[in-house]
């Protein structure tokens, strides 16, 4: 088996909350009358909740304290929060758990690495509370991706070296958190055209031709 281990990012991945994000941040910026659009929501992809704001913050005229930057990241996490709760089993799709079963039986252990400080949460809004082997999340680390740090935590969570991990990634800077971590990893989605990954995937089930 070429990976022990496999290393899921969560949001555009195992489920879709780029529009939770958006919606949270949108008010934000609204409230600022910073220009925010879903182009540069992409941006934000695997991208920490504070460097998510500074990013917003470039279209930002004024000068702004730190506790002010605090002060408006954790109104959008309230926002985001309460958007959240929308979530229920029915949001994680038949393809990606019926994948995860496949692989799990294959004898993968199966990890998250997730940027999110909710990625808790959402788990067991999916209803995936007790799924994985590990998380490895938002919780847990000092640096952001692509500072490989979220990563080489999951593989250690799972006694596994990073040489036997693969990275499940939809942002480019999660896939270059993966290499720096010594991992293979796999794009779905728009990290596809950056070019980095060992593998490019069409849909989530290609995971199966892969894993091996
Ligand atoms: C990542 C998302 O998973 O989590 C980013 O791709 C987000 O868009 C980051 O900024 C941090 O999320 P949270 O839930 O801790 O604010
Ligand atoms: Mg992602």
């Amino acid at each position: 088996m070429k990976y022990r281990a496999i290393i899921f990012d969560l949001d555009g991945v195992i489920c879709h909350t780029d529009k939770y994000h958006y919606m949270a941040w949108k008010q934000v910026a609204d409230e600022l009358n910073i220009y925010f659009d879903e182009t540069i929501n992409n941006r934000l992809r695997g991208v920490s909740r504070m460097e998510s704001f500074e990013i917003i913050l470039e279209r930002y005229e004024g000068a702004m304290s730190e506790e002010e930057k605090i002060k408006y990241a954790t109104q959008k996490n309230d926002v985001y929060k309460e958007l959240l709760k929308n979530m229920s089993p029915a949001d994680l799709s038949d393809e990606v758990k019926e994948t995860l079963d496949a692989l799990r039986s294959q004898g993968h252990k199966l990890a998250i690495g997730s940027s999110s400080k909710n990625a808790g949460f959402i788990l067991n809004q999916l209803g995936l509370g007790d799924y994985f082997d590990a998380v490895s999340d938002g919780n847990n680390i000092t640096n952001s991706k692509p500072d490989p740090e979220v990563f080489v935590k999951a593989a250690q969570f799972v006694g596994e070296q990073p040489a036997d991990c693969l990275v499940v990634e939809d942002a480019k800077a999660g896939l270059e958190a993966a290499i720096a971590g010594g991992m293979e990893c796999a794009a779905i989605g728009d990290a596809k055209s950056c070019g980095l990954a060992t593998w490019n995937l069409d849909t989530f089930s290609d995971l199966l031709k892969v894993t091996g």
